[in-house]
Protein backbone atom coordinates (compact mmCIF):
# COMPACT_ATOMS: atom_id res chain seq x y z
CA UNK A 1 0.00 0.00 0.00
CA UNK A 2 1.01 3.38 -0.85
CA UNK A 3 0.01 6.49 0.74
CA UNK A 4 0.31 8.69 -2.35
CA UNK A 5 -2.35 6.64 -3.96
CA UNK A 6 -4.78 6.86 -0.17
CA UNK A 7 -4.47 10.73 -0.85
CA UNK A 8 -5.55 10.59 -4.27
CA UNK A 9 -8.30 8.63 -3.73
CA UNK A 10 -9.88 10.43 -1.09
CA UNK A 11 -8.66 13.44 -3.41
CA UNK A 12 -11.05 12.10 -6.15
CA UNK A 13 -14.23 11.18 -3.93
CA UNK A 14 -14.09 7.58 -3.31
CA UNK A 15 -14.27 5.69 0.25
CA UNK A 16 -11.22 4.36 1.70
CA UNK A 17 -11.14 0.83 2.81
CA UNK A 18 -10.85 -0.39 6.76
CA UNK A 19 -7.36 -1.61 5.31
CA UNK A 20 -6.74 1.63 3.73
CA UNK A 21 -7.64 3.54 7.22
CA UNK A 22 -5.23 1.45 9.41
CA UNK A 23 -2.72 2.24 7.39
CA UNK A 24 -2.48 6.04 7.41
CA UNK A 25 -3.21 6.11 11.41
CA UNK A 26 -0.72 2.97 12.37
CA UNK A 27 1.95 4.87 9.93
CA UNK A 28 1.33 8.37 10.50
CA UNK A 29 1.87 7.04 14.45
CA UNK A 30 5.19 5.41 14.15
CA UNK A 31 6.50 8.05 11.94
CA UNK A 32 6.97 6.42 8.88
CA UNK A 33 4.30 8.61 6.79
CA UNK A 34 5.26 12.39 7.15
CA UNK A 35 3.51 15.32 7.91
CA UNK A 36 3.48 16.59 4.22
CA UNK A 37 1.55 13.49 3.11
CA UNK A 38 -1.03 13.50 6.26
CA UNK A 39 -1.47 16.93 5.70
CA UNK A 40 -2.60 16.03 2.18
CA UNK A 41 -4.56 13.41 3.22
CA UNK A 42 -6.72 15.93 6.07
CA UNK A 43 -7.37 18.22 3.54
CA UNK A 44 -8.97 15.93 1.29
CA UNK A 45 -11.53 14.88 3.41
CA UNK A 46 -11.68 18.03 4.65
CA UNK A 47 -13.09 19.25 0.72
CA UNK A 48 -14.21 14.80 0.15
CA UNK A 49 -16.12 14.23 3.75
CA UNK A 50 -16.19 10.91 4.89
CA UNK A 51 -18.68 8.21 4.74
CA UNK A 52 -19.96 6.58 8.35
CA UNK A 53 -18.56 3.61 7.85
CA UNK A 54 -14.87 5.48 7.13
CA UNK A 55 -14.96 7.44 9.90
CA UNK A 56 -16.36 4.43 12.32
CA UNK A 57 -12.83 3.01 11.09
CA UNK A 58 -11.10 5.88 11.87
CA UNK A 59 -12.50 6.13 15.38
CA UNK A 60 -11.16 2.59 15.93
CA UNK A 61 -7.70 2.89 14.14
CA UNK A 62 -7.06 6.22 16.24
CA UNK A 63 -8.28 4.60 19.68
CA UNK A 64 -5.94 1.47 19.00
CA UNK A 65 -3.12 3.91 18.25
CA UNK A 66 -2.62 4.20 22.38
CA UNK A 67 -3.29 2.57 25.68
CA UNK A 68 -6.87 2.57 26.59
CA UNK A 69 -8.14 2.51 30.30
CA UNK A 70 -9.48 -0.56 31.48
CA UNK A 71 -13.24 0.28 33.27
CA UNK A 72 -14.68 -3.25 33.50
CA UNK A 73 -13.52 -3.85 37.16
CA UNK A 74 -16.56 -1.28 37.83
CA UNK A 75 -20.22 -2.70 38.07
CA UNK A 76 -22.62 -1.33 36.01
CA UNK A 77 -22.67 0.72 32.51
CA UNK A 78 -20.23 3.53 32.88
CA UNK A 79 -21.73 6.81 31.30
CA UNK A 80 -19.72 9.21 30.25
CA UNK A 81 -20.53 13.09 29.09
CA UNK A 82 -18.42 14.96 26.87
CA UNK A 83 -19.30 19.08 26.05
CA UNK A 84 -17.81 20.23 22.89
CA UNK A 85 -16.85 23.79 25.37
CA UNK A 86 -18.55 26.48 26.62
CA UNK A 87 -18.07 28.92 28.88
CA UNK A 88 -19.27 29.20 32.51
CA UNK A 89 -20.35 25.77 31.57
CA UNK A 90 -20.77 24.24 35.26
CA UNK A 91 -22.98 21.48 34.21
CA UNK A 92 -19.90 18.85 35.34
CA UNK A 93 -19.48 19.60 38.99
CA UNK A 94 -23.67 19.32 39.42
CA UNK A 95 -24.45 16.56 36.77
CA UNK A 96 -21.53 13.95 38.40
CA UNK A 97 -22.60 13.51 41.97
CA UNK A 98 -26.22 14.00 40.72
CA UNK A 99 -26.26 11.15 38.46
CA UNK A 100 -24.20 9.10 41.25
CA UNK A 101 -26.93 9.68 43.50
CA UNK A 102 -29.66 7.30 41.67
CA UNK A 103 -26.90 4.96 41.16
CA UNK A 104 -24.95 5.72 37.65
CA UNK A 105 -21.47 5.18 37.90
CA UNK A 106 -19.33 8.01 37.34
CA UNK A 107 -15.73 7.15 36.80
CA UNK A 108 -14.83 10.45 35.13
CA UNK A 109 -11.38 11.40 33.29
CA UNK A 110 -10.99 15.27 32.91
CA UNK A 111 -8.30 17.88 32.36
CA UNK A 112 -7.49 21.19 33.26
CA UNK A 113 -8.43 24.41 30.94
CA UNK A 114 -6.71 26.10 28.16
CA UNK A 115 -8.54 29.68 26.72
CA UNK A 116 -11.79 30.61 27.65
CA UNK A 117 -13.54 27.24 28.65
CA UNK A 118 -12.47 26.16 32.02
CA UNK A 119 -11.41 22.48 33.33
CA UNK A 120 -13.57 20.49 35.60
CA UNK A 121 -9.99 20.21 37.93
CA UNK A 122 -9.22 23.55 37.99
CA UNK A 123 -12.63 24.15 39.06
CA UNK A 124 -12.87 21.68 41.26
CA UNK A 125 -9.19 22.45 42.82
CA UNK A 126 -11.01 26.01 44.40
CA UNK A 127 -12.08 23.77 47.56
CA UNK A 128 -9.23 23.71 49.82
CA UNK A 129 -7.15 20.36 49.68
CA UNK A 130 -9.29 18.78 46.63
CA UNK A 131 -6.89 16.56 44.28
CA UNK A 132 -7.70 14.06 41.24
CA UNK A 133 -4.48 12.49 41.75
CA UNK A 134 -5.98 8.97 42.33
CA UNK A 135 -3.74 5.84 41.29
CA UNK A 136 -5.95 3.66 38.81
CA UNK A 137 -6.69 0.96 41.40
CA UNK A 138 -7.91 3.81 44.43
CA UNK A 139 -10.34 5.12 41.37
CA UNK A 140 -11.84 1.99 40.81
CA UNK A 141 -12.28 1.28 44.12
CA UNK A 142 -14.01 5.08 45.04
CA UNK A 143 -16.34 4.41 41.68
CA UNK A 144 -17.45 1.02 42.95
CA UNK A 145 -18.13 2.16 46.64
CA UNK A 146 -19.38 5.29 46.18
CA UNK A 147 -20.17 5.53 42.48
CA UNK A 148 -17.67 8.45 41.88
CA UNK A 149 -14.81 9.69 41.57
CA UNK A 150 -12.75 12.12 39.00
CA UNK A 151 -8.93 11.35 38.05
CA UNK A 152 -6.91 13.80 36.05
CA UNK A 153 -6.35 12.75 32.31
CA UNK A 154 -3.17 9.99 31.75
CA UNK A 155 -0.35 10.89 29.06
CA UNK A 156 -0.67 7.48 26.64
CA UNK A 157 -4.75 7.94 24.98
CA UNK A 158 -5.20 8.40 21.76
CA UNK A 159 -1.61 9.58 20.33
CA UNK A 160 -3.07 9.79 16.97
CA UNK A 161 -5.77 12.23 18.20
CA UNK A 162 -2.48 14.45 19.49
CA UNK A 163 -0.40 14.41 16.71
CA UNK A 164 -3.11 14.64 14.46
CA UNK A 165 -4.76 17.57 16.10
CA UNK A 166 -1.39 19.74 16.25
CA UNK A 167 -1.26 19.16 11.96
CA UNK A 168 -4.78 20.03 11.34
CA UNK A 169 -4.21 23.05 13.57
CA UNK A 170 -1.65 24.73 11.50
CA UNK A 171 -2.80 23.27 7.96
CA UNK A 172 -6.43 24.45 8.09
CA UNK A 173 -8.08 21.17 8.53
CA UNK A 174 -9.19 21.66 12.06
CA UNK A 175 -12.87 22.36 10.94
CA UNK A 176 -13.83 18.71 8.91
CA UNK A 177 -16.74 17.16 10.95
CA UNK A 178 -15.50 13.67 10.11
CA UNK A 179 -12.02 14.74 11.92
CA UNK A 180 -13.74 16.46 14.49
CA UNK A 181 -16.37 13.49 15.39
CA UNK A 182 -13.54 10.99 15.54
CA UNK A 183 -11.47 12.96 17.27
CA UNK A 184 -13.51 13.93 20.31
CA UNK A 185 -15.28 9.67 20.30
CA UNK A 186 -11.97 8.12 19.73
CA UNK A 187 -10.81 9.94 23.45
CA UNK A 188 -14.17 9.04 25.27
CA UNK A 189 -13.71 5.56 24.04
CA UNK A 190 -10.30 4.90 25.23
CA UNK A 191 -11.09 6.36 28.28
CA UNK A 192 -13.46 3.29 28.91
CA UNK A 193 -16.85 4.42 28.05
CA UNK A 194 -19.59 2.03 27.65
CA UNK A 195 -22.01 4.79 26.61
CA UNK A 196 -21.72 8.62 25.71
CA UNK A 197 -23.92 11.65 26.37
CA UNK A 198 -22.68 14.19 24.26
CA UNK A 199 -23.23 18.22 24.64
CA UNK A 200 -22.75 20.00 21.32
CA UNK A 201 -22.67 23.75 21.85
CA UNK A 202 -23.34 26.33 19.37
CA UNK A 203 -23.23 30.00 18.92
CA UNK A 204 -20.88 32.77 19.83
CA UNK A 205 -19.11 31.13 22.99
CA UNK A 206 -19.06 27.50 21.10
CA UNK A 207 -16.72 25.74 19.08
CA UNK A 208 -19.68 25.30 16.38
CA UNK A 209 -20.84 28.83 15.72
CA UNK A 210 -23.59 27.09 13.11
CA UNK A 211 -26.61 25.40 14.62
CA UNK A 212 -26.29 23.60 10.95
CA UNK A 213 -22.96 21.87 11.87
CA UNK A 214 -23.58 21.59 15.21
CA UNK A 215 -26.35 18.89 14.58
CA UNK A 216 -24.22 17.40 11.67
CA UNK A 217 -21.27 16.83 14.06
CA UNK A 218 -24.27 15.40 16.33
CA UNK A 219 -25.55 13.18 14.53
CA UNK A 220 -21.97 11.81 12.98
CA UNK A 221 -21.02 11.11 16.62
CA UNK A 222 -24.40 9.37 17.74
CA UNK A 223 -23.73 7.21 14.24
CA UNK A 224 -19.92 6.65 14.93
CA UNK A 225 -21.21 5.30 18.87
CA UNK A 226 -23.88 3.01 16.59
CA UNK A 227 -21.05 1.37 14.93
CA UNK A 228 -18.88 0.71 16.96
CA UNK A 229 -21.34 -0.23 19.81
CA UNK A 230 -20.89 2.33 22.45
CA UNK A 231 -24.68 3.91 22.93
CA UNK A 232 -24.31 7.87 22.37
CA UNK A 233 -26.85 10.25 22.70
CA UNK A 234 -26.04 14.00 22.25
CA UNK A 235 -28.06 17.69 23.14
CA UNK A 236 -27.61 20.67 21.01
CA UNK A 237 -27.60 23.95 23.37
CA UNK A 238 -27.17 27.28 23.03
CA UNK A 239 -23.61 29.09 23.84
CA UNK A 240 -24.31 32.59 22.40
CA UNK A 241 -24.35 33.67 26.19
CA UNK A 242 -22.20 31.75 29.31
CA UNK A 243 -24.27 28.97 31.36
CA UNK A 244 -25.91 29.88 34.49
CA UNK A 245 -24.73 32.92 36.19
CA UNK A 246 -21.32 32.34 37.48
CA UNK A 247 -18.19 32.74 35.32
CA UNK A 248 -14.87 31.06 36.91
CA UNK A 249 -13.88 28.75 39.39
CA UNK A 250 -14.89 28.97 43.09
CA UNK A 251 -17.77 31.03 41.56
CA UNK A 252 -18.79 28.30 39.78
CA UNK A 253 -18.27 25.73 42.43
CA UNK A 254 -20.72 27.84 44.59
CA UNK A 255 -22.90 27.82 41.53
CA UNK A 256 -23.12 24.01 41.32
CA UNK A 257 -23.78 24.04 45.45
CA UNK A 258 -26.78 25.92 44.79
CA UNK A 259 -28.03 23.89 42.17
CA UNK A 260 -27.89 21.03 43.74
CA UNK A 261 -29.54 22.27 46.60
CA UNK A 262 -32.43 23.66 44.34
CA UNK A 263 -31.70 27.03 44.57
CA UNK A 264 -29.07 27.67 41.25
CA UNK A 265 -29.85 29.21 37.76
CA UNK A 266 -32.72 27.88 35.48
CA UNK A 267 -30.82 27.40 32.32
CA UNK A 268 -28.24 24.96 34.35
CA UNK A 269 -30.94 22.86 36.10
CA UNK A 270 -32.59 22.51 32.96
CA UNK A 271 -29.55 21.24 30.93
CA UNK A 272 -28.35 19.03 33.58
CA UNK A 273 -31.88 17.21 34.34
CA UNK A 274 -31.57 16.91 30.04
CA UNK A 275 -28.16 15.53 30.12
CA UNK A 276 -28.33 13.74 33.48
CA UNK A 277 -31.98 11.32 32.17
CA UNK A 278 -29.73 10.85 29.06
CA UNK A 279 -27.46 8.93 31.31
CA UNK A 280 -29.51 7.67 33.41
CA UNK A 281 -31.22 5.90 30.61
CA UNK A 282 -28.15 4.67 28.74
CA UNK A 283 -27.29 3.44 32.08
CA UNK A 284 -30.24 1.42 32.01
CA UNK A 285 -31.40 3.04 35.32
CA UNK A 286 -34.99 4.44 34.07
CA UNK A 287 -37.15 2.95 30.83
CA UNK A 288 -38.25 6.73 29.33
CA UNK A 289 -37.22 10.44 30.11
CA UNK A 290 -40.07 10.89 32.37
CA UNK A 291 -39.08 8.07 34.94
CA UNK A 292 -35.32 9.12 34.76
CA UNK A 293 -36.23 12.82 35.21
CA UNK A 294 -38.36 11.99 38.04
CA UNK A 295 -35.19 9.79 39.56
CA UNK A 296 -33.11 13.01 39.65
CA UNK A 297 -35.47 15.63 40.52
CA UNK A 298 -36.29 13.54 44.06
CA UNK A 299 -32.61 12.69 44.13
CA UNK A 300 -32.11 17.02 43.93
CA UNK A 301 -35.14 17.67 46.74
CA UNK A 302 -34.35 14.98 49.10
CA UNK A 303 -30.94 16.53 49.62
CA UNK A 304 -29.20 13.20 47.88
CA UNK A 305 -27.30 15.17 45.36
CA UNK A 306 -26.04 16.96 47.55
CA UNK A 307 -24.52 14.66 49.96
CA UNK A 308 -23.19 12.57 47.20
CA UNK A 309 -21.14 15.85 46.38
CA UNK A 310 -19.83 16.33 50.15
CA UNK A 311 -18.61 12.52 50.04
CA UNK A 312 -17.31 13.15 46.63
CA UNK A 313 -15.31 15.65 47.56
CA UNK A 314 -13.78 14.19 51.07
CA UNK A 315 -13.09 11.22 49.41
CA UNK A 316 -10.45 12.98 47.01
CA UNK A 317 -9.13 15.55 50.29
CA UNK A 318 -11.33 18.25 49.82
CA UNK A 319 -13.15 20.30 52.52
CA UNK A 320 -16.68 18.93 52.09
CA UNK A 321 -17.90 21.92 54.64
CA UNK A 322 -18.01 24.43 51.70
CA UNK A 323 -21.52 22.46 50.67
CA UNK A 324 -22.53 24.07 53.91
CA UNK A 325 -20.61 27.23 53.95
CA UNK A 326 -19.78 28.41 50.51
CA UNK A 327 -17.98 31.51 52.21
CA UNK A 328 -15.15 28.95 52.94
CA UNK A 329 -13.96 29.19 49.03
CA UNK A 330 -11.43 31.69 47.91
CA UNK A 331 -12.77 34.88 47.61
CA UNK A 332 -11.51 38.00 45.46
CA UNK A 333 -10.46 41.37 47.69
CA UNK A 334 -12.77 43.32 45.15
CA UNK A 335 -16.33 43.35 43.76
CA UNK A 336 -17.14 45.90 41.59
CA UNK A 337 -20.48 46.08 39.92
CA UNK A 338 -21.05 46.76 36.05
CA UNK A 339 -23.68 49.60 35.57
CA UNK A 340 -26.57 49.54 32.84
CA UNK A 341 -25.81 53.03 31.12
CA UNK A 342 -29.63 52.76 29.35
CA UNK A 343 -32.86 50.96 30.19
CA UNK A 344 -34.45 48.33 28.17
CA UNK A 345 -34.03 44.70 27.39
CA UNK A 346 -30.52 42.62 27.32
CA UNK A 347 -30.39 41.60 23.83
CA UNK A 348 -26.50 40.30 24.10
CA UNK A 349 -24.12 38.69 26.40
CA UNK A 350 -21.25 37.24 24.08
CA UNK A 351 -20.22 34.64 25.27
CA UNK A 352 -16.53 34.07 23.91
CA UNK A 353 -15.89 37.75 24.96
CA UNK A 354 -17.02 37.46 28.40
CA UNK A 355 -15.14 34.00 28.63
CA UNK A 356 -11.97 35.98 27.16
CA UNK A 357 -12.15 38.65 30.13
CA UNK A 358 -13.05 36.29 32.70
CA UNK A 359 -9.56 34.85 31.44
CA UNK A 360 -7.73 37.76 31.79
CA UNK A 361 -9.01 38.32 35.16
CA UNK A 362 -7.10 35.00 36.04
CA UNK A 363 -10.25 31.84 35.92
CA UNK A 364 -7.95 30.82 33.01
CA UNK A 365 -4.92 30.31 31.02
CA UNK A 366 -3.60 31.84 27.96
CA UNK A 367 -1.00 29.10 27.80
CA UNK A 368 -0.91 25.65 29.32
CA UNK A 369 2.52 27.09 32.27
CA UNK A 370 -0.51 30.04 33.44
CA UNK A 371 -1.74 29.44 37.16
CA UNK A 372 -5.42 30.23 38.02
CA UNK A 373 -6.45 32.82 40.42
CA UNK A 374 -9.53 30.48 41.95
CA UNK A 375 -11.40 33.99 42.95
CA UNK A 376 -11.67 35.83 40.04
CA UNK A 377 -14.27 35.64 37.96
CA UNK A 378 -17.80 37.37 37.09
CA UNK A 379 -21.45 36.88 38.13
CA UNK A 380 -23.95 37.76 35.70
CA UNK A 381 -26.81 39.27 37.21
CA UNK A 382 -29.03 40.05 33.74
CA UNK A 383 -29.67 37.41 30.61
CA UNK A 384 -30.67 37.59 27.39
CA UNK A 385 -34.02 38.71 27.64
CA UNK A 386 -34.12 40.61 30.65
CA UNK A 387 -35.46 43.94 31.47
CA UNK A 388 -32.89 46.52 33.00
CA UNK A 389 -33.13 49.72 34.02
CA UNK A 390 -30.07 52.52 33.48
CA UNK A 391 -28.13 52.14 36.86
CA UNK A 392 -28.65 48.47 37.95
CA UNK A 393 -26.03 46.29 38.07
CA UNK A 394 -25.97 44.25 35.17
CA UNK A 395 -22.79 41.89 36.38
CA UNK A 396 -19.99 41.60 39.28
CA UNK A 397 -16.55 41.94 38.58
CA UNK A 398 -14.67 39.97 41.15
CA UNK A 399 -10.93 40.49 40.98
CA UNK A 400 -7.78 40.89 43.46
CA UNK A 401 -7.14 44.09 41.26
CA UNK A 402 -8.56 46.70 41.96
CA UNK A 403 -7.85 48.59 38.80
CA UNK A 404 -10.32 47.07 36.19
CA UNK A 405 -10.68 49.90 33.77
CA UNK A 406 -9.76 48.05 31.00
CA UNK A 407 -11.77 45.11 31.59
CA UNK A 408 -14.95 47.06 32.13
CA UNK A 409 -14.68 48.52 28.64
CA UNK A 410 -14.59 45.21 27.15
CA UNK A 411 -17.80 43.99 29.06
CA UNK A 412 -19.45 46.91 28.04
CA UNK A 413 -18.91 45.99 24.28
CA UNK A 414 -20.23 42.57 24.78
CA UNK A 415 -23.37 43.29 26.08
CA UNK A 416 -26.27 45.18 23.96
CA UNK A 417 -29.61 46.37 25.64
CA UNK A 418 -31.97 47.24 23.19
CA UNK A 419 -36.12 48.00 22.93
CA UNK A 420 -37.43 44.43 22.67
CA UNK A 421 -35.71 41.01 23.41
CA UNK A 422 -36.78 37.59 23.69
CA UNK A 423 -34.87 34.79 26.13
CA UNK A 424 -33.51 32.55 23.80
CA UNK A 425 -33.83 28.35 24.16
CA UNK A 426 -31.06 26.99 25.79
CA UNK A 427 -31.77 23.36 24.60
CA UNK A 428 -32.26 23.26 20.68
CA UNK A 429 -32.54 19.38 19.79
CA UNK A 430 -31.88 15.94 21.37
CA UNK A 431 -30.13 13.30 18.87
CA UNK A 432 -30.77 9.68 19.63
CA UNK A 433 -30.46 6.32 17.65
N1 LIG B 1 -12.15 19.11 19.88
C1 LIG B 1 -11.53 17.92 19.75
O1 LIG B 1 -11.36 17.20 20.72
N2 LIG B 1 -11.11 17.56 18.53
C2 LIG B 1 -11.29 18.30 17.43
O2 LIG B 1 -10.90 17.89 16.36
C3 LIG B 1 -11.92 19.54 17.58
C4 LIG B 1 -12.34 19.92 18.83
CA1 LIG C 1 -22.05 29.01 35.15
Amino acid sequence: MRMVDIIAKKRDGFELSPEEIRFFIDGYVDGTIPDYQASALTMAIYFRDMTDREIAELTRSMVNSGETVDLSGIRGIKVDKHSTGGVGDTTTLVLAPLVASVGVPVAKMTGRGLGFTGGTIDKLESIKGFHAELTPERFIELVNRDRIAVIGQSGELVPADKKLYALRDVSGSVESIPLIASSIMSKKIAAGADAIVLEVTTGAGAFMKDEKDAVRLAETMVHIGQRVGRKTAAVITDMSQPLGRAVGNALEVKEAIDTLKGQGPADLKELVLALGSLMVQSAGKADSKEEAEKLLENSLSQGKALKKFRQFIANQGGNPDVADHPEQLPQARFQIELLAKTSGFVTEMAADQIGLVAMQLGAGRATKEDSIDFAAGIMLHKKVGDPVTAGESLLTIHSDHADVDDVRDKLYRSIRINSHAEKPRLIHQIITE
